[in-house]
């Protein structure tokens, strides 16, 4: 019996809470060993293991994805989502004003430990009245929304944000679900770690931006990459300097 109760005893897992916290883990181990680390990411009864170091998207072509970013970027930044600051480093070391957002106190510590020298912890409500030449969204960040009836109130906001002539740049991979959308339950687990469930948005590329023109916004394809099965869609979208601050 006691054997029983020790194997369950250890298989139990430590549930980490607010669930974006338990980035922490691998990310230390990361930075400890300089090796790839894997979370397993459970939606319902299907799991996938994913590396942490491409933002948990194992198709997706990061350093592309990065320096076209790069290329279009203006002004002071906002990097919402920022995760492990890999574009907000990029940016800050290629000589732009760089502020890099992200809910979870894992992630600040580590864009800290690596050198972002702006780092808020926070969502943007946190971030006031300041307002930017470009909002980054990027890696499907948008998915914080969790609800699709949440994401036009959350676009608003981050349009609020902008400074004339601003523009908001999205790097999505949803472009083959056309004008669909689907909302998850979610869960991150690693190692002896397993997080609480929080809400995903998936939305499809065209959905978002028929969300995007109602608020006034046009977008432009900036690059499109497309790896195996998995597609990206990065656009670059521009708003009419009236509605900017609706
Ligand atoms: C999918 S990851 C983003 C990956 C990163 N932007 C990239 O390109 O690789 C989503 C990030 O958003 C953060 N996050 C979740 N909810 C947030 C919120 N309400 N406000 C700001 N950041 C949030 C998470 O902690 C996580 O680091």
């Amino acid at each position: 019996m006691n054997i029983f109760r020790n194997l369950f005893r250890r298989y139990k897992p430590t549930v980490v809470h607010p669930p974006m916290d338990i980035m922490q883990y691998p990310m230390q181990a990361y930075l400890d060993t300089g090796k790839e680390q894997l979370v397993d990411v459970r939606i319902g009864f299907s799991t996938t293991r994913q590396p942490i170091s491409c933002g948990m998207n194992p198709y997706r072509d990061r350093a592309g994805v990065y320096d076209s970013i790069q290329e279009v970027c203006k002004g002071d930044v906002l990097d919402i989502g920022a995760c492990m600051g890999d574009m907000s480093l990029q940016l800050q070391n290629a000589g732009f004003n760089v502020t890099a957002l992200d809910i979870s106190q894992a992630s600040i510590d580590y864009m800290t430990k690596v050198g972002v020298q702006q780092c808020v912890l926070g969502d943007i409500s946190t971030i006031g009245d300041q307002t930017f030449d470009t909002i980054l969204l990027l890696g499907s960040t948008l998915g914080i929304c969790g609800q699709m009836n949440a994401l036009p109130g959350f676009l608003r906001q981050v349009r609020s944000m902008l400074k004339e002539n601003g523009q908001i740049i999205i790097e999505d991979a949803n472009v083959l679900w056309g004008d669909g959308y689907s909302e998850w339950t979610c869960q991150l687990a690693y190692k002896q770690y397993e997080s609480t469930e929080f809400p995903w948005l998936n939305v499809g590329a065209d959905r978002l931006v028929e969300e995007l023109s109602k608020l006034g916004f046009s977008s432009g394809l900036v690059c499109d990459h497309v790896k195996s099965h998995n597609y990206v869609l990065l656009a670059k979208l521009q708003c009419a300097d009236s509605v900017v601050r609706g």
